[in-house]
């Protein structure tokens, strides 16, 4: 199968030489190419360039872009979005003036999840998750990072990690699936934290690793959840399976996890609503890439994470949906993008390449997806007509998406 298409009024993120993520002022760089083309063979990007340098190609299939714009997919780097159900009712409860905290520590968030999906068959759990893969797609996602994290017993984490692997299998997306056993501690084990996470540790996540289910592992880093030390220890015990860490910190309190996870080599570092001046040291020494999420701090009505500041330090960022039912029940990346501009300051260029590159290599997908590379996979979104990308961000709650690719295929 193949596919040329032309006359694109501007082809987003070209990037000939290798790279694996853009960092500070670079971040403000998108490289495109005005009156292209774009040759896909067999799923992946086979050639591209101005539509003057056009030879005779051989296709079975034309889209004239007739002034759109091409731009590689989104890459979502942060989701819970295998769920159960919904927490509307919490909703309601924060805009009559409780906290997230506060609707927690009575119960309700992670644990009420974890009720919901404990109860739900692996066949609905699919289904309901399905419809919402489905729904991001439409909105111009082509690569995704889902995590466990609403079982907490042996056997609903493992649900939850066969519905994501089916995901993968199913889906046309590129799918990346991360073990959260240590969520949150559930009631079982209100008075034995330690036995929790020796369950997590010693019996959940050699079996789900033997079982190839996950690629990465995470933790819940604040209080009232895991603490540094319990961090480091699942984080270390990860590294002897070969399972790299993404992981939540920074969301209300902070810990210094931020230490631990560059310590120990962790892909990322999610969430950073309070920060302190020493964890961006520590960041611009290490390898972790930071991964901020708009649409959270949007939602509960919390800090912004200083993304400004992290891009403005030299760092690599990503941004991310963090969709779930409690704090952000929404995976729209458009909305996610125009959110990181008007709360967060970055410009269209910064919010694209957080959103592409860096979302692909905060799920370790940089070889595959996020820019317009040659041997890439062919994920793509075709624009509205629009004449400046930054109409993409300007129009908060929609979105300019015309027609969606994904693997060379054009998705109905
Ligand atoms: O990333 N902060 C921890 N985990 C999720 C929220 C989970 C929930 O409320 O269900 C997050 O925001
Ligand atoms: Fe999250």
């Amino acid at each position: 199968m193949s596919l040329l298409i032309k006359n694109i009024k501007k082809l987003i993120q070209c990037r000939t030489d290798k790279i694996s993520f853009v960092s500070g002022e670079d971040m403000s760089f998108l490289p495109s190419i005005d009156n292209a083309y774009l040759y896909v063979k067999d799923g992946k990007i086979n050639d591209f360039g101005k539509m003057q340098d056009l030879k005779n190609i051989n296709t079975d299939q034309v889209i004239d872009a007739k002034g759109r714009m091409v731009l590689p997919s989104w890459c979502d780097s942060h989701t819970h979005i295998v769920f159960s159900g919904n927490r509307s009712k919490e909703f309601i409860d924060r805009i009559k003036g409780l906290s997230y905290e506060e609707i927690a520590a009575r119960g309700g968030g992670i644990l009420n999840s974890a009720r919901l999906l404990q109860n739900t068959s692996k066949e609905d759990l699919y289904n309901q998750s399905k419809m919402r893969i489905e729904s991001v797609i439409r909105q111009g996602t082509g690569a995704i990072e889902i995590k466990s994290g609403y079982g907490l017993t042996f056997e609903s984490e493992l649900k939850m990690l066969q519905v994501i692997k089916e995901i993968k299998e199913n889906s046309k997306m590129q799918v990346k699936s991360t073990f959260l056993g240590a969520h949150a501690c559930p009631n079982e084990f209100k008075d034995d934290k330690e036995g929790y996470i020796n369950l997590v540790l010693q019996k959940m996540l050699p079996e789900f690793s033997k079982n190839n289910l996950i690629d990465f592992i995470d933790v819940f880093c604040e209080k009232g959840y895991f603490s540094t030390d319990d961090t480091e220890r699942i984080v270390k015990q990860g590294l002897k399976y070969n399972i790299r860490s993404k992981i939540h910190v920074n969301q209300f309190n902070i810990l210094g996890g931020i230490k631990i996870a560059v310590e120990n080599n962790a892909l990322s570092v999610d969430h950073l609503e309070v920060l302190e001046e020493n964890d961006i040291k520590i960041l611009s020494e290490g390898s972790t890439i930071p991964v901020v999420l708009p649409t959270c701090s949007y939602f509960l009505g919390i800090n912004y994470a200083p993304a400004r500041k992290l891009i403005d330090s030299g760092l690599p960022l990503a941004i991310a949906s963090d969709f779930n039912p409690g704090s952000s029940p929404s995976g729209n990346m458009n909305f996610v993008i125009s959110t990181a501009c008007t709360k967060m300051k970055l410009t269209t260029e910064e919010a694209i390449n957080a959103a592409t590159i860096n979302g692909a290599y905060a799920m370790g997908l940089e070889d595959k997806v996020g820019s317009i590379s040659k041997d890439k996979i062919a994920n793509l979104i075709i624009t509205n007509k629009i004449n400046s990308i930054d109409e993409i961000p300007y129009n908060f709650g929609g979105n300019q998406i015309h027609k969606i690719i994904l693997k060379g295929e054009l998705i109905s």
